[in-house]
């Protein structure tokens, strides 16, 4: 595998971006260059009280980048893994994906001219599969009903498939590849480092691959030796084994474990119910403006379960993977939060945020950034 492109210095906030001397390779440039260009995310400060105490939790927003997820550097990463593959006419990536990553690819083989096939199941967003297709992506579906356990394997199986068949086809595989960890080791984590302020206690963050995670833990571990890294995972992925159960959520979870982190990777892993993770989502927007997507919210879920049994944290950093524009049609749609068993009106909703939360304030100076979610918010 190539090694992978050291970040450039837009990883460290107010930093000047570096333009790297071009390589041989023009797919790199381009990564190089998509690198340099790339905000550094904001986060926002909230406040809360649980257990009769307040606390301050700082969120990462990813999706505040250019394909609206903390997968865009998943997805550079990957590439630039690959990049050697790449020059060949008639190269395609294929990747099996639930959504935000194929998003990222899509953007990202556009500007590259490549072919790209994202490997799909029904349960993603339809928002997202718009705007893979928008991009000149593929979407390849598997038939997996809803209700059962096997996306990911029967995504996988197809995956190899196309890889077999089609002359030219590359899997950069982010369940296997370690340029999945490392960017956001290299990256992420130091960028959110640097936005933390000096008194976090404890750092929340979902999983999938476990790639973010494993990214943060490993750059945190050197750099905050006392800070707690919390997995959070949702009640029947089985990412840290148990037995998979059908999900509604996308992005947070896997029916697989991840082969990225290991009992030194985390403190504590959470999992968290489903219901309360939307439920989050709701209190959060009604009282601060910020629509996160569902697995944030789960994040947050756990975060909050974690302050209420450990008192003496009063500040806490979670790494909130996207917003939720992506999220009108299900998260923040009556008839899906019917579906899910749950009431439509936050006030209602706000009751079954766990953790005996009643609500949060913003306090940041800054205006809200996020926007409620629509139908029409197309990501391209
Ligand atoms: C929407 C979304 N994107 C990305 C991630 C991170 O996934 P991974 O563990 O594959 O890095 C998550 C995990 O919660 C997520 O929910």
């Amino acid at each position: 595998m190539p090694p992978t492109l050291p970040p450039t210095a837009a990883a460290s906030p107010g930093a000047t971006p570096r333009t790297d001397p071009p390589t041989a390779n023009p797919v790199l440039d381009h990564l190089g260059r998509a690198m340099a260009d790339y905000p550094v995310t904001p986060v926002r400060t909230i406040h809360t009280e649980i257990a009769g105490i307040r606390r301050t939790i700082t969120l990462k927003l990813e999706g505040h980048s250019p394909w609206s997820s903390v997968k865009g550097r998943t997805a550079l990463s990957l590439i630039q893994s690959v990049a050697g593959e790449l020059t060949v006419p008639g190269a395609t990536i294929v990747e099996s994906t639930s959504g935000n990553l194929g998003l990222a690819l899509s953007a990202i083989c556009r500007e590259l001219g490549l072919r790209f096939i994202a490997v799909v199941d029904r349960r993603q967003s339809p928002i997202i599969q718009q705007a893979i297709e928008a991009n000149g992506g593929e979407l390849d579906w598997v038939k997996t009903p809803d209700d059962a356990t096997t996306h990911l394997q029967d995504r996988l199986a197809r995956v190899r498939e196309l890889v077999r068949d089609l002359p030219h086809a590359v899997w950069p595989n982010q369940y296997q590849n370690d340029a999945n960890w490392r960017i956001h080791e290299s990256w992420t984590a130091p960028e959110f480092d640097a936005q933390a302020g000096e008194k976090a206690q404890a750092l929340f963050a979902g999983v999938s691959t476990g790639g973010t995670l494993a990214g943060l833990s490993r750059h945190f571990r050197r750099t905050r030796p006392g800070l707690r890294i919390v997995a959070v995972d949702v009640r029947g992925s089985t990412v840290f084994g148990g037995v998979p159960r059908p999900r509604a959520l996308t992005g947070i979870g896997a029916s697989r474990r991840s082969v990225f982190l290991d009992a030194a990777s985390t403190d504590d892993v959470l999992l968290v119910d489903e219901r309360q993770a939307v439920a989050c989502c709701h209190t959060l927007r009604q009282d601060t403006g910020i629509a996160v997507g569902g697995s944030s919210g789960a994040v947050l879920v756990g975060c909050l379960e974690y302050l209420y049994r450990n008192p003496e944290v009063r500040h806490a950093l979670c790494l909130c993977p996207d917003l939720g524009d992506h999220y009108g049609p299900t998260v923040y749609h009556p008839a899906w939060l019917d579906r899910m068993g749950l009431p439509a009106e936050a006030d209602r909703l706000r009751h079954r945020t766990g953790a005996a939360c009643t609500g949060f304030q913003s306090v940041d100076d800054t205006p809200s950034t996020t926007s409620a979610p629509s139908e029409e918010d197309i990501p391209r």
